[in-house]
Parts: structure tokens; C-alpha cells; sequence
């Protein structure tokens, strides 16, 4: 036999043939590889999402990630491989090997990279310009800042319920009853508070019960900036992307943080005032424990880091509210016999009330703002974690949402019990074996919510105002499945409607 017949001759092939020959064998030669040979071939998952990385991007893409993932779960168990190299934990042990101690992983930069032409604020940084970042901002988030904080907390929790009741005394209905969009009037509450605490000046959305532009922009913006993000799963996508990119939307980025650094810079200039800035300004002497860039890039992610997580929980809660009208019951006893007026109704008042803990807790278990679970990265050298060696480079998610849902967990996961986190003496049996330890709707560790005291004040205080003022319900037909909204990074919540009407005291006595 001749020995060039052992050779196959493709040189009959158009050269685009033969490209896309090529590029098919190398894409299958990378199935082959990721399925029996990669280091995590041994971690379960379905097959196509550990053969490749798109189910895992056109998941992300359609807004339905976190629920395909918990599904995953669901199927595979506590470890699974979500990606050739990805790997999600719902194993109670993830929260201390993964997050504990000094060296905790870190942060995944696929998801927590500034935009470009922008510094590392607290949210991105790494762990030690974090922890530098951290002492410098940590006196603002106190329990005693707190109780500086209130008066303005007061303020914006009282202009709501204002504004509620003029919505209520307008309405034509005739039992007085309005129907609300609680997406909007929880934003709000938040964007306010928090614009006047980071910037001293609110944007004045409850005053005039409308979006502010920014608001907007912002909302534009975090969608774009997830959407980048999942290009930086392929080395140099994101380079090309940024050139494709509209320049609208680039140049609406650009606006929010020139809008943002402008304010700042305002408020750097103001008269010393008990808010998240003071201590950035005060115990910091030229700016060298943390830069302008650093204050800059910190405080426009604050404003949405400290206002669409506690109002999403808000809406999550009051859906589940008025739909369980035996649970809603419980906490109007709680609030309405504890106050006589709503003076009463103080952030130190309704600290230890437990039902009012028990229906924020349950609502943070079962509509945890940060649904994608905590985003984090191996780093040099690789490591093991629960049990499973994982190369450098391999993306991290400890999945707060899975270990929150399942049923191992939780008894009647997916029904809302606020009664499970009632204390000891007051809880049902029925959830004597439920791990409460595997919920951490804040994370732990050194990179743990800073603003945790702050947003379960804020949550605690609007709800008791809520409920002490207004008799809630579920807007005809308005039943909504939490489960069915879409995330992309954020939950997507376009309309949560409820029906609120004035408190009738008559019908209490009899
Ligand atoms: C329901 C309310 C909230 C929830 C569930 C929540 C949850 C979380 C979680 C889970 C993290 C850790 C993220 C990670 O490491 O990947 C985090 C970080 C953070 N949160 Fe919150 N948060 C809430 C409210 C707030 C508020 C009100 C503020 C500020 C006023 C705030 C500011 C921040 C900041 C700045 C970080 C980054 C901390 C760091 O990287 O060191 N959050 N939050």
C-alpha cells in the first residue's frame, strides 16, 4: 500500500468548509474533554451544561438562571456542576469553607469588574482594599448610626404612608379601597431614603409619585452591565463587545456616574450631617484611607446596593402577605395591640417584635433579593472545597436560593410560614427540624452586608406603618407567583399590585 493513502486528503474542501471543519473538531474535541477529562468531570450536572457554556449563558440571558439552577439542584443534589467551570453549592458547608475567616474566596471579577473608566468602589474591591474600604465606612452602619439615621428613616417612612392614604381618599371605589403598585412606592421609599443619606438630597420620587429619570437610567444601566458581564466568560468578547455595544447605552452609563459624581462632590462640600458619607469625610484625613475614585464609585453602587434590595424584599413580603390572610392577621394583631399611635412606632420599638423578625426573615428566605447566591472565584493554585478538589479560575456560586428552598432544609419550603423563625417557645413543632442556621439572606464574613442593620430597620418600619395604618389585600385577580419572575442580577418586578383601604377600628372591637 502506498503510504500518502494512509493521510486523508481533504484538499477538494472550499477553505471555509475546512474552517468550519476545524472549528466543529476542536468545539467537540472541548466536549469530549470537559465531560470525561476536566478535573470537575466527576461533579454532577446535566450534560449539556457541563459539555459547554452556553445552556448555562442562554439561561442567564432569558432571566431564568437562578430557577433552572434550582432545579439542578433538585436533581443532582447539593454539589452540582453548572458549567464546564462552575460549580454551585447548596451544601450547609459552603457557607464557612467559602466565606469564613480571614481568607475568604474571593469575589467572582466575571460579575464585581467596575465599567470601564471606573474605580473599584467597596463592591468590587478586592478583599484587602475591601477591608481598608470597610473600616473607613463601617461607622456609618452601626446601631448607633442608626439611631442618628431615624429621624430621616421617620421621614420617608411617614411620606409614604402619606402619600398612601391621599391615594386612599381619592379612591372612587366604594369601600375606599386603592390599589397600589408596590414595585413603585417601595422604590420610592428607598430611592429617597438612601439618596438623601449617600448624596444629602433625595430624589424627591415620593413627593411628586413618579420615577426620577435616574432611577430609570440606573435600572437601564444594571441590566447592560449584566448582560457585559457574561462576555467575560470568553477571553476577548468583551473587548469586541464594547465595541458593539449602542453608544446609548454606553453613554447612559456614563451619565449615571458623571450624575452621581456630581452629587458627591455637592455633598463633600455641605455643612458635616449624620449620613453614609460622614465618616468617608471625617476619619480619613486626605483622602488617603479611601480615594475620591474609591468614595466616588462606592457611593453611586450604594444607591442601588441599599435600595433595591430591601425594596424588592418589601414587594416579595406584601405579596405573600396578602395572599396568606391568616399570617397577615397575626402580625396586624401583633402590631395594632402593641401602638396606640403611630408616634409610638419606633426603629427601637419594633426591634424584638417577633412575628414582625419572623415575616421579614420568612420574606427574605423565599424572595432573597440576591437570588443569584454569592458570586466568588478559586483562586492560584486551586482548592477543595466540601469535599472536591477545584482548579484555579473555577467559578464559585454558593447558592443561598437553593439551600433557602429545599425542602431538606425547610419543611414546606415553598410555602410562606413566617412561624419557622418564631422564637424557640412560640414555634411550631412542625419546624422543630428546619436548619434556619443554612439562611443567610446577608451573607457572613468580612464581606457580609454592611448595610444589614440598616435595611432590617428600614423593612421592620415600613411594614409596621403599613399595617398599623391600612387594611391590606390581594387586588382582584392580582395573584401573583414570585417564582415566575425573571433575574437578571435583579429581580425583575414590573407590577405588584395590592389593595389597601383606611384601617377599620370598628370592625377590630367587634
Ligand atoms: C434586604 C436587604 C439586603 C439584602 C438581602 C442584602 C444582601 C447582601 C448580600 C448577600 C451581600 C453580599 C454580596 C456578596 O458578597 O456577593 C451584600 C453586600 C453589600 N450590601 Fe447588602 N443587602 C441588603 C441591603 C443593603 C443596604 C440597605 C445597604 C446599604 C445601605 C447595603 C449595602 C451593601 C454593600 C455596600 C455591600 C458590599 C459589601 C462588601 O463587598 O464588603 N445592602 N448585601
Amino acid at each position: 500500500m502506498h503510504a500518502t493513502n494512509l493521510y486523508l486528503d481533504l484538499s477538494f474542501l472550499p477553505l471555509p468548509t475546512l474552517l468550519g471543519l476545524l472549528c466543529l473538531g476542536y468545539w467537540a474535541s472541548c466536549v469530549v474533554y470537559n465531560l470525561y477529562f476536566h478535573p470537575l468531570a466527576s461533579i454532577p450536572g446535566p450534560l449539556w451544561w457541563r459539555a459547554t457554556r452556553l445552556c448555562f449563558i442562554r439561561s442567564f440571558l432569558s432571566g431564568r438562571l437562578v430557577r433552572d439552577v434550582l432545579k439542578i439542584h433538585e436533581r443532582y443534589g447539593e454539589i452540582v456542576r453548572i458549567a464546564p467551570d462552575e460549580v454551585s453549592f447548596a451544601d450547609e458547608d459552603i457557607w464557612q469553607a467559602a466565606l469564613s475567616g480571614r481568607n475568604p474566596l474571593p469575589k467572582n471579577p466575571t460579575f464585581f469588574t467596575p465599567p470601564p473608566g471606573q474605580a473599584n468602589g467597596l463592591l468590587t474591591a478586592s478583599s484587602d482594599v475591601g477591608a481598608r474600604i470597610r473600616q473607613v465606612m463601617m461607622p456609618a452602619f452601626t446601631e448607633r448610626a442608626l439611631s442618628k439615621q431615624e429621624p430621616v428613616i421617620q421621614l420617608y417612612a411617614g411620606l409614604l404612608v402619606e402619600r398612601l392614604k391621599e391615594r386612599v381618599a381619592a379612591s372612587s371605589s366604594p369601600n375606599q379601597q386603592a390599589i397600589v403598585n408596590t414595585v413603585d412606592w417601595f422604590n420610592w421609599f428607598t430611592f429617597d431614603l438612601v439618596g438623601e443619606l449617600a448624596f444629602g438630597e433625595s430624589f424627591e420620587c415620593l413627593e411628586n409619585a413618579k420615577h426620577h429619570p435616574w432611577v430609570d437610567m440606573i435600572f437601564s444601566s444594571i441590566k447592560a452591565a449584566a448582560f457585559a458581564a457574561v462576555t467575560r466568560y470568553y477571553t476577548g468578547l468583551e473587548t469586541l463587545l464594547l465595541q458593539i455595544i449602542p453608544t446609548a447605552i454606553r453613554k447612559r452609563q456614563m451619565e449615571h456616574y458623571t450624575l452621581a459624581v456630581e452629587r458627591i462632590h455637592q455633598r463633600m462640600s455641605a455643612p458635616p450631617r449624620d449620613d453614609f458619607m460622614r465618616p468617608m469625610l471625617e476619619n480619613n484625613p486626605d483622602f488617603k484611607k479611601m480615594t475620591i475614585p474609591e468614595i466616588e464609585a462606592t457611593m453611586s453602587v450604594l444607591i442601588i446596593a441599599g435600595s433595591e434590595t430591601t425594596a424588592t424584599t418589601l414587594c416579595g413580603i406584601c405579596n405573600h402577605l396578602v395572599q396568606n390572610p391568616t399570617q397577615l392577621k397575626q402580625l396586624e394583631q401583633e402590631i395594632r395591640s402593641r401602638f396606640q399611635s403611630d408616634k409610638q412606632i419606633t426603629l427601637h420599638a419594633i426591634q424584638n417584635l417577633p412575628f414582625l423578625n419572623a415575616v421579614i426573615q420568612e420574606g427574605l428566605r423565599l424572595c432573597n433579593p440576591v437570588a443569584g447566591g454569592l458570586l466568588r472565584r478559586i483562586p492560584k493554585g486551586g482548592l477543595r472545597l466540601c469535599g472536591h478538589f477545584l482548579p484555579e479560575g473555577t467559578h464559585v456560586i454558593v447558592n443561598s436560593t437553593a439551600m433557602s428552598l429545599s425542602e431538606k432544609n425547610f419543611h414546606r419550603a415553598n410555602e410562606f410560614l413566617p412561624e419557622r423563625f418564631l422564637p424557640e417557645s412560640m414555634r411550631p413543632a412542625e419546624f422543630e427540624n428546619d436548619h434556619r442556621n443554612n439562611q443567610k439572606p446577608f451573607s457572613l464574613g468580612v464581606r457580609s452586608c454592611i448595610g444589614k442593620s440598616f435595611g432590617l430597620a428600614e423593612m421592620r418600619l415600613v411594614l409596621a406603618r403599613l399595617v398599623w395604618e391600612f387594611d391590606i389585600s390581594m387586588a382582584q385577580d392580582k395573584r401573583l407567583d414570585w417564582n415566575r419572575l425573571k433575574t437578571y442580577v435583579m429581580v425583575q418586578k414590573d407590577t405588584i399590585e395590592i389593595a389597601i383601604k383606611k384601617r377599620d377600628r370598628e370592625h377590630e372591637k367587634s
